[in-house]
């Protein structure tokens, strides 16, 4: 299957090779070299040749699988699910240090998709709870799964809605986090294909400019924050002048513009003095 990936011009032929047939024959790493030599079960063959299809076609291997690492923790996928990013954990990270000390930590999560954000937060401090809002249904479903996998489900309340819709007049958070759709609309059919053809549409589209969710965001944001509490958004690397700019609006003091490792600009924090 290596060589049919290779001649495919697949980046990592070897790679996907093992990690597709780790799963059709339900093995890790070292029981697939162990029996290498055994006849295989013809239904574990079939799923095999079926995931070996779907690769040539150009279907990413993390959605093949269904599964995508994050923080240490294994996140189930769905069609409505965008693959968690590593550079989103700087999220997960930034918003740890802002809940330390406080007593509370309640969290909202815009657009959850998966919940990786929350619930990654949600295992590394064990007294907070998370709202986790999503517009997809679907991703709901896929956030609830993996709440209930990492055991966070009775700290984890995951509402279907727009942004701020499904929350209730009188709830407040100590931390707001968002990695929203931030391609400007224009773009995404230049995007590589495993973007564009398998991320949802709804998790990429950021309308005209990229930049339409955070203009309700981090103008509804502060409203929903605790005195001391902060916003912390992943962005577009292009988009930090743009977002920056509407923190201030907004009134947010001690705004931050991280980079990620690349040196891009990647997250915006600000917070609610
Ligand atoms: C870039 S993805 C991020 C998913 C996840 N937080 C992550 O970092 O992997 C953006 C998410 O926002 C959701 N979304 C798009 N429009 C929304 C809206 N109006 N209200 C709530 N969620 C929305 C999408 O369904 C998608 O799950």
């Amino acid at each position: 299957m290596r060589d049919l990936f290779r001649r495919a011009g697949i980046d990592t032929p070897e790679l996907d090779a093992r990690l597709l047939a780790e799963i059709a024959f339900g093995m890790d790493r070292l029981e697939l070299v162990n029996r290498e030599r055994e006849i295989a079960e013809p239904e574990a063959l079939a799923k095999l040749q079926g995931f070996a299809t779907r690769r040539l076609r150009g279907e990413p291997v993390v959605r093949i699988i269904g599964e995508k690492e994050f923080w240490g923790l294994s996140f189930t996928l769905n069609e409505a699910t965008l693959v968690p990013r590593p550079e989103t954990e700087m999220l997960v990270r930034r918003g740890l240090e802002i809940l330390e000390g406080r007593s509370h930590k309640r969290i909202l999560d815009l657009g959850s998709g998966t919940g990786c954000i929350p619930i990654a937060i949600l295992r590394a401090s064990p007294s907070a709870t998370a709202v986790a809002v999503d517009l997809s249904s679907e991703a709901i479903v896929a956030a609830q799964w993996n709440a209930e996998r990492h055991d966070v489900a009775k700290r984890f309340d995951a509402r279907h809605g727009s942004w701020f819709d499904p929350l209730q007049v009188g709830e407040s958070f100590d931390l707001i986090t968002s990695n929203p759709p931030y391609i400007e609309r224009a773009a995404i059919d230049s995007l590589p294909p495993e973007v564009k053809d398998h991320d949802p549409r709804l998790a990429l589209d950021g309308g005209r400019d990229g930049l339409d969710a955070y203009r309700i965001i981090v103008g509804e944001a502060f409203h929903w924050l605790k005195p001391g509490g902060a916003l912390v958004v992943e962005i577009g690397s292009m988009q930090g002048a743009a977002v920056r700019s509407m923190f201030l609006k907004a009134g947010f003091a001690e705004i931050v513009l991280e980079k990620d490792l690349a040196g891009l600009d990647r997250v915006v924090v600000g917070h609610h003095l």
